[in-house]
């Protein structure tokens, strides 16, 4: 397996924008491909504006933000990830367009070149099915803020082969990450346990056992947890909750992972949490 040292992220969202600026920070020349101007325009002023932050905060010298926005390129044509030895994938969590993607990755990479993906939920091998080279796809999963969040879940389908989890992991380690082996099931390892958690303080809540202030302080200094599951909820989006648990319980049919009503009447009224000015909190 040839060196990583062209990194391509798809997708300059949230999370795109986040691995493209830790994989430019971390030496890699990086490749930001977005489907439109505006998101690739916003993705790249968000990329500087993090770095001045962190400029700004002490924790990394200008010298090396300017090195780093030197080694990233952006741009809105797919083909510019051409010579890439690695590309993460993340786009709308949608298989359709994931799917398309890969294909056209696959046709367009060298050989040895490996693909990853994003997702939170939907299914690596399906991806890896819309390739010529299933055994080097596999997940790569951030956590948001991308920055910040040391974890990354290196996911393992079962085509995947083993040089290219090793891969992985080094290039996890190069990013200063910490990578955990997960398998190619819905949620991975920490969603799998943590969105039932976040569905049962929901159901909680909704049974009247207590206020959701208190379910929150109970949570925070009981169990040492930096927020309460409610807020937790509200930063990780009641819509994005509801979505995974509906693949989950779709996968597993178990009853842990069904969303509670009132997580899906709070979705269809629009409260989504803090991105929507409301959620179990209101942040007007
Ligand atoms: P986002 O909506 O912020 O960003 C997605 C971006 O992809 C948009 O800017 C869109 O214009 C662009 N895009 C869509 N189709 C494209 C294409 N064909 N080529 C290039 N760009 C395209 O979404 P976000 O939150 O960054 O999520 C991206 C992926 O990461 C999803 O698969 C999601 O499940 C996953 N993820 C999200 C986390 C989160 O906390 N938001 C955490 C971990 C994974």
């Amino acid at each position: 397996m040839a060196e990583i040292k062209k990194v391509g992220v798809c997708g300059l969202g949230l999370m795109g924008s986040g691995i493209a600026q830790v994989a430019a920070t971390s030496g890699f020349d990086v490749v930001a491909v977005e489907a439109v101007q505006g998101a690739l325009d916003k993705g790249v002023a968000g990329i500087k504006k993090s770095l001045d932050r962190f400029v700004e905060k002490g924790t990394f010298d200008a010298q090396a933000r300017d090195a780093a926005l030197g080694r990233l390129k952006s741009s809105t044509n797919v083909d510019d990830l051409k010579g890439c030895d690695l590309v993460i994938e993340a786009i709308v969590e949608n298989a359709a367009a994931k799917k398309e993607l890969f294909a056209k990755l696959d046709a367009l990479l060298a050989p040895h070149a490996i693909i990853c993906s994003n997702t939170s939920s939907l299914s690596v091998i399906e991806m890896a099915a819309a390739t010529k080279r299933p055994k080097q796809v596999a997940g790569l999963h951030f956590f948001n803020p991308v920055p910040i969040m040391k974890l990354v879940e290196v996911v393992k389908t079962i085509e995947t082969d083993q040089a290219t989890i090793d891969a992985l992991f080094a290039f996890a380690k190069k990013l200063g990450k910490v990578a955990v082996l997960a398998q190619d099931t819905p949620g991975f390892i920490v969603n799998r346990l943590l969105v039932p958690y976040l569905l049962y303080a929901i159901r909680v809540y909704e049974q009247g056992l207590a206020s959701k202030e208190d379910i929150d302080e109970g949570m925070k200094l009981g169990c040492g947890y930096p927020m309460g599951p409610l807020t937790l909820l509200d930063y990780v989006g009641l819509d994005t909750t509801y979505y995974i648990a509906e693949i989950m319980f779709e996968e597993f049919k178990d009853p842990m992972f069904a969303a509670p009503p009132l997580l899906k009447r709070m979705v269809l009224a629009g409260h989504h949490g803090r991105k929507s000015g409301k959620g179990f909190y209101d942040y007007a």
